[in-house]
């Protein structure tokens, strides 16, 4: 998955409209996009959306925190169907493996888990809540994670210029915990959605940290988002020159003035990996 676009479930329009973009992962919103007026329509709208919707796309539904007075409802629409239409439930909120284990228990056996971590807590305990075996991936979400920490800001998601890159510790804290139990890792969104150098430089450096893909909040973000997570046919053909380069040798070499070894070769294997996926 390279872009993952969140549609508020009360605007049929834009929901219907996601099916057509170039987006790997759709999640309908129930939770902070949708006004508490609005949630009713919303599942209603949602229980015949998914029971008729069917798309290549990986279809996942984004519940309210299950200490809100929305989550029964939203636990009865997802366990009331048959089939199961959803690829997967996005648990905002998580701060433990407690969190966790209480959703599990209440939604359908084995439905597969993409936790958010957004809070103080939930990053302290992101490596316990990623080994949870329904748990396929953590997604850090700025917006409530600086409210969590105390970040003062104007724009959601973005600190101030003097802590421009306080957040690349908490979203490394994220991807460590998730590939240590081999899940996936993923940034939240980039709020300020007319500003397409801003997303680009947020994409890439997400992508840097070691990231596999990111959120977006607006058709507009795809292309850009999917270009920061597709590795360049430069960078592809460099990783094969490293892979042959190390074939050819008997444990460490030269290429170009690059020092060449196993874990080079791993980097390299690994970008590989993540374009098969991409192109599966
Ligand atoms: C996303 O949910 C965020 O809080 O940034
Ligand atoms: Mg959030």
């Amino acid at each position: 998955m390279r872009s993952l676009l969140c549609v508020p479930a009360s605007q049929p329009k834009m929901v219907e409209k996601a099916l057509t973009l170039d987006c790997d992962q759709i999640i309908l919103d129930l939770e902070d996009s949708v006004t508490p007026a609005d949630k009713v329509a919303a599942r209603a709208y949602l229980k015949d959306f998914l029971s008729k919707v069917e798309s290549k796309k990986k279809i996942s539904l984004r519940v309210n925190e299950l200490s809100s007075t929305f989550a029964k409802a939203d636990i009865d629409l997802i366990c009331g169907f048959n089939p199961q239409p959803l690829s997967s439930v996005i648990l905002p909120k998580i701060h433990s493996l407690e969190d966790v284990k209480s959703w599990a228990a209440k939604l359908p056996a084995n439905m597969q888990l993409e936790v958010q971590i957004e809070s103080a807590m939930g990053l302290i305990n992101a490596p316990q809540i990623a080994s949870h075996p329904q748990v396929i991936s953590l997604a850090f979400g700025p917006a409530d994670f600086m409210a969590s920490a105390g970040m003062p800001s104007s724009n959601p998601g973005t600190p101030w210029a003097e802590a421009a890159n306080a957040l690349q510790w908490p979203l490394m804290q994220v991807v460590i915990a998730a590939h240590a139990h081999a899940k996936t890792a993923y940034d939240g969104p980039y709020f300020q959605i007319t500003d397409d150098a801003g997303l680009s430089s947020s994409a890439r450096t997400a992508r840097a940290l070691g990231v596999d893909g990111k959120w977006v909040i607006h058709p507009n973000q795809i292309a850009l988002v999917n270009e920061a997570f597709t590795p360049s046919p430069a960078e592809i053909a460099h990783a094969k020159e490293i892979i042959d380069a190390f074939k050819a040798s008997s444990g460490a070499t030269n290429l170009d003035g690059l020092m060449i070894d196993e874990a080079s070769k791993k980097v390299a294997e690994r970008l590989l990996e993540r374009v098969a996926q991409i192109h599966n």
